[in-house]
């Protein structure tokens, strides 16, 4: 069951998002929070980070898994998803940094790390709410199109359409790492709630077929349809292709 949030802007998307997110904090203060990199959730972490200055949330006692990792780049490389979290959000506000888990892009032992990243996933309990953007072609963390829905964390090849789109945070599309390290759709469609946003009309179609066309692993999060509790929070523009 999906819930739509249709919101006229980024801005108001980013406002709407981070509502979720403060109503969960102070509900629960113990809150397992699944976190996401990208442009799209950069709005939502400011607007955290200015009501934890002001004193709305605590982050005290939150720990949080994030999505993902490139693979071959350490966590203090600006371009490593530790490094994201850490500047957009973490350094920010008062959470305990040793409760803030992304995978470790280089350990020597890919496979090791996604399995002791599964447990560190599974040792909490259950997420609460995961957050999530969604690529051009569907992904979701690093799920990209494929034959079956990957179920725990894994290490994947980037396809040409996601290295080419995320290089546009990088000095030139050489420099994007081929690989990355991502919690499966099984780890994904565990958490309790899931919220996608979306903004922005290079999105809408990606959108539409995602939420109101066939559930398939070659637009991953088309899976979102199975969840029990999923939300969708997109401005206009990435809703322009559907009809509500
Ligand atoms: C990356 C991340 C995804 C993110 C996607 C879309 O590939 N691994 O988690 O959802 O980019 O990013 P953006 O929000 O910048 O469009």
């Amino acid at each position: 069951m999906i819930t739509i949030y249709k919101t006229k802007n980024y801005e108001e998307l980013s406002r709407k998002t981070a509502d979720i997110i403060s109503a969960q904090l102070i509900l629960k203060p113990h809150s397992v929070l699944g976190l996401a990199t990208g442009s799209s959730p950069i709005g939502t972490y400011k607007e955290l980070v200015r009501r934890c200055s002001e004193g709305t949330i605590d982050f005290s006692k939150v720990s949080t898994v994030n999505l993902d990792e490139y693979r071959g780049i350490s966590g203090d490389n600006d371009q490593s998803y530790r490094y994201f979290m850490n500047t957009n959000l973490f350094d920010h506000v008062n959470i305990d940094k040793t409760k803030t888990n992304v995978p470790d892009g280089m350990a020597t032992d890919s496979d090791a790390e996604c399995e002791r990243y599964d447990s560190v996933v599974s040792s909490m309990n259950g997420v609460d709410i995961q957050l999530l953007g969604i690529g051009h072609d569907g992904h979701i963390g690093f799920n990209e199109p494929c034959e079956t829905f990957p179920k725990g964390t894994h290490v994947v090849k980037l396809t040409e359409t996601t290295i080419k789109a995320n290089s546009r945070l990088f000095a030139s599309v050489d420099d994007v790492p081929r690989e990355a390290l991502t919690m499966g759709i099984g780890t994904i469609m565990a958490a309790k709630c899931l919220v996608l946003i979306a903004s922005g009309k290079d999105k809408a179609e990606i959108v539409k077929k995602a939420f109101f066309g066939e559930v398939t692993p070659l637009i991953p999060a088309s899976i979102l349809q199975f969840h029990k509790n999923a939300i969708l929070v997109a401005d206009e523009d990435a809703l322009s292709e559907c009809n509500i």
